[in-house]
């Protein structure tokens, strides 16, 4: 049986189903499989970047699936050396020639790289593109407020922001920077990858509670607070656990709860790292 995934509504008309598939590490052969397992579990939503180094093989994993184009939800980012006008086009060019597909349903900057403050002119090229029938829906990754700001200053608004979000880390300011333009939020490691988050004991009792995992409980958070979430999974079965969270609903105490997790703990500082 597949599971059917609810999709948010983005400014340009586009739907993204609120779970994709984060294919960060995965290879191309890796990737390949599992996208294609991922599809026959339900998944729509693929992520991917220039950088993963692994375009290729989700775009094969998605012709062995034999999925129509118009159902496949991809996304796709592209580096710092492309950040402009002229660069955007060619880095989407070379990114749908790896896919094999004639259009990306959502491209993002995948790091603002404040230093090389070419971001601006970056999205001016996406958005050309997007008049061009070439990208659904353009957005930006690893954006903070600051960046978001100077992007709306120009007259720009992105339509999500993925950024790195998990319950020790709920990206508070980032949220509310990105309600008050409209911008749907995403959050990549959303279950906190490198962290003991998945052994803590409210997340423990939340998950005997309902019957699910606590990684399910973390997802089942994410979707609830209105973020579109990608954990990656190379194994079918947590692939297929991680889509299994619509079967129930967490109470307003326990959102707040989980909400209480927060730690000091750090993201990537996008000030300071990017590619
Ligand atoms: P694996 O690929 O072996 O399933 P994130 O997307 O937050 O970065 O997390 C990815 C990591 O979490 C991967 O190491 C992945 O391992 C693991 N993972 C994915 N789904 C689950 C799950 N349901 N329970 C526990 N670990 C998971």
């Amino acid at each position: 049986m597949t599971v059917s995934v609810p999709v948010l509504p983005l400014r340009s008309g586009a739907a993204i189903p609120q779970i994709g598939l984060g294919t960060w590490p995965l290879d191309d052969d890796e990737a390949a499989r599992a996208v294609d397992a991922a599809v026959g579990l339900g998944y729509r939503h693929f992520d991917t970047a220039e950088n993963y180094r692994n375009e290729k093989g989700v775009g094969v994993g998605l012709r062995r699936s034999g999925i129509d184009r118009a159902e496949a939800f991809i996304t796709t980012k592209f580096n710092k050396e492309w950040h402009s006008y002229d660069g955007v086009r060619r880095a989407l060019d070379a990114s749908m020639q790896r896919l094999g597909t004639e259009y990306v349903d959502l491209l993002l900057i995948h790091w603002p790289n404040p230093g090389l403050d070419q971001y601006v002119e970056a999205f001016r090229g996406m958005r050309a593109a997007q008049d061009e029938g070439l990208v659904r829906a353009v957005g930006v990754s690893n954006f903070k407020p600051a960046h978001l700001q100077k992007l709306a200053d120009a007259g720009l608004v992105p339509e999500v922001n993925q950024v790195q979000l998990d319950p020790y880390r709920p990206r508070r300011d980032v949220r509310e920077a990105n309600a008050s333009l409209g911008i749907v939020t995403e959050a990549w490691s959303p279950l906190g990858k490198g962290t003991s988050l998945l052994e803590e004991a409210l997340l423990k009792d939340l998950a005997a509670k309902y019957g699910k995992t606590p990684a399910q409980i973390v997802l089942r958070w994410d979707v609830q607070s209105g973020i579109v979430t990608i954990p990656k999974s190379a194994n079918p079965q947590r692939m297929a656990e991680n889509l299994d969270i619509f079967g129930f609903e967490l109470a307003p105490e326990e959102m707040s709860a989980l909400g209480g997790l927060e730690t000091g703990l750090p993201v990537t500082d996008s000030d300071s790292f990017g590619h």
